[in-house]
C-alpha cells in the first residue's frame, strides 16, 4: 500500500480562489451541468460560462489519507437559479466532509432520503456534512465569488448519479438582491 510518506504544506492563495500545492484544476461550465440546472433552454445558451473552479492536492486513494481543495464559485445564474456546484453523495456513505468558508456568501444545500438541509456559509464558519448526505453547495451573492476549503476521506469516492436518484427538495434563485428556496415539485 503506498502511503504519504512525508509531510506537506499548502497554502491558500487569498487574491487568487485557489489552493498552492494542488496538483489539478478542475473548471465546470454551465455545459457540464446541463442536466443540472433547472432551465435546459437557457443553459444551451450559455454553454461557455465557468461555473466553478476546483484546485485539489491529491494523496493516495487509501484508508487513513485525506483529500483537500479550494473551490471557488462563481456569482452568476441560469434564468435566475443561481450558480452552484452540481452536487454529490459520497461512494462512501462512511465518509464525512468538512467545508470551511473563505470568502464570500453561500449556501450547503443537504439530502438524506426526505431531509433537507440549507446551512449558510461564510468566511471563517465551518459546516460539518455527515456521510449519508448528499451535498451541494450555492454562491448566493450577485457580485463576489463564493470560496471555501474542503477537507475529506481519501476513500470516499464521489457519487455524482446520487442527486438523480434522491434530487434535493430545494433550489435556489435570486430574488431581488437576495435569494430563495423553492421546493422541487
Ligand atoms: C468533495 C467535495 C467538494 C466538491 C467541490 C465541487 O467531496 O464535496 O470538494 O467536490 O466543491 O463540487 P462537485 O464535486 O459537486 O462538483
Ligand atoms: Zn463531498
Amino acid at each position: 500500500m503506498i502511503m504519504t510518506e512525508k509531510p506537506f504544506i499548502t497554502r491558500i492563495v487569498p487574491e487568487e480562489f485557489r489552493l498552492d500545492g494542488a496538483d489539478s484544476l478542475s473548471i465546470t461550465t454551465v455545459k457540464d451541468m446541463a442536466s443540472i440546472f433547472l432551465s435546459k433552454s437557457i443553459a444551451a445558451t450559455m454553454q461557455d460560462r465557468i461555473v466553478y473552479r476546483v484546485t485539489k492536492r491529491n494523496v493516495p486513494l487509501e484508508s487513513g489519507e485525506l483529500l483537500q481543495c479550494i473551490t471557488e464559485i462563481l456569482p452568476g445564474d441560469c434564468d435566475g437559479e443561481l450558480f452552484m456546484t452540481k452536487g454529490h453523495g459520497h461512494s462512501n456513505s462512511a465518509c464525512a466532509e468538512i467545508y470551511l468558508g473563505i470568502s464570500g456568501r453561500g449556501l450547503v444545500l443537504l439530502q438524506r432520503g426526505n431531509e433537507f438541509q440549507a446551512i449558510e456559509l461564510e468566511k471563517y464558519k465551518s459546516v460539518y456534512i455527515p456521510g449519508g448526505w448528499n451535498h451541494r453547495t450555492v454562491n448566493v451573492s450577485s457580485e463576489d465569488p463564493l470560496v471555501f476549503y474542503s477537507i475529506w476521506p481519501a476513500q470516499s469516492g464521489y457519487d455524482y448519479d446520487a442527486i438523480f436518484r434522491n434530487p434535493f427538495s430545494k433550489r435556489v434563485f435570486r430574488d431581488g438582491s437576495s435569494y430563495k428556496l423553492v421546493g422541487v415539485q
